[in-house]
């Protein structure tokens, strides 16, 4: 492998704590959704790495085992403050690019589809049925226009 080629597959646990320490600390510096970690929830990124480790990994591999509430958090940040379509289009966003940038094959596609999935999905259930979801397929491929993306950047 070389320096400038995002070459291998993500292969397991290892390879997925790089990337989700890369995708946290730009989660947490982004000017967008940043502040729900570090305002809204006060995230501990050292206890949130290894719950979302294990979340991935079960999600991707079933090598490990995740047994918490992935919906719960995410409602009560909700009711504090509206986690909106362009803030799952950031999201989605920069965990494609987290992905792209470190790996590439079949696994790294897996994660970013299964991701946009969930961001569709929690965001469908935050807002209610009826609400921006008009058009879009909730079991199929999330079209990013869906997630405005583009109001996003
Ligand atoms: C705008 C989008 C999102 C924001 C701002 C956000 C933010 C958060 C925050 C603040 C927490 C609580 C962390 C803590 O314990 O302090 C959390 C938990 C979690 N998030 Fe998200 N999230 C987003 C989207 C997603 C998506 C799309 C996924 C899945 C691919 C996801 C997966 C999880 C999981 C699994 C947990 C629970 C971790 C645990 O305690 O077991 N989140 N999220």
């Amino acid at each position: 492998m070389n320096h400038f080629a995002a070459a291998d597959d993500i292969s397991g646990r290892a390879d997925l704590d790089v990337v989700l320490r890369r995708f946290y600390t730009a989660a947490f510096a982004d000017p967008g959704i940043g502040p729900f970690f570090t305002e809204v929830a006060g995230t501990d990124l050292e206890v949130h790495l290894p719950r979302i480790t294990d979340f991935w990994e079960r999600a991707l591999f079933r090598t490990a085992e995740y047994r918490r509430d992935a919906f719960g958090p995410h409602a009560a940040l909700h009711s504090v403050r509206a986690m909106t379509a362009a803030d799952f289009g950031r999201w989605v966003q920069l965990w494609h690019a987290t992905v792209d940038g470190l790996h590439r094959g079949p696994n790294a596609e897996r994660a970013k589809a299964q991701g946009e999935r969930i961001a569709l999905a929690l965001h469908r259930r935050l807002a209610g049925e009826g609400a921006s979801t008009e058009g879009v397929d909730g079991l199929g491929f999330v079209p990013l226009a869906a997630l405005e993306l583009r109001s996003a950047a």
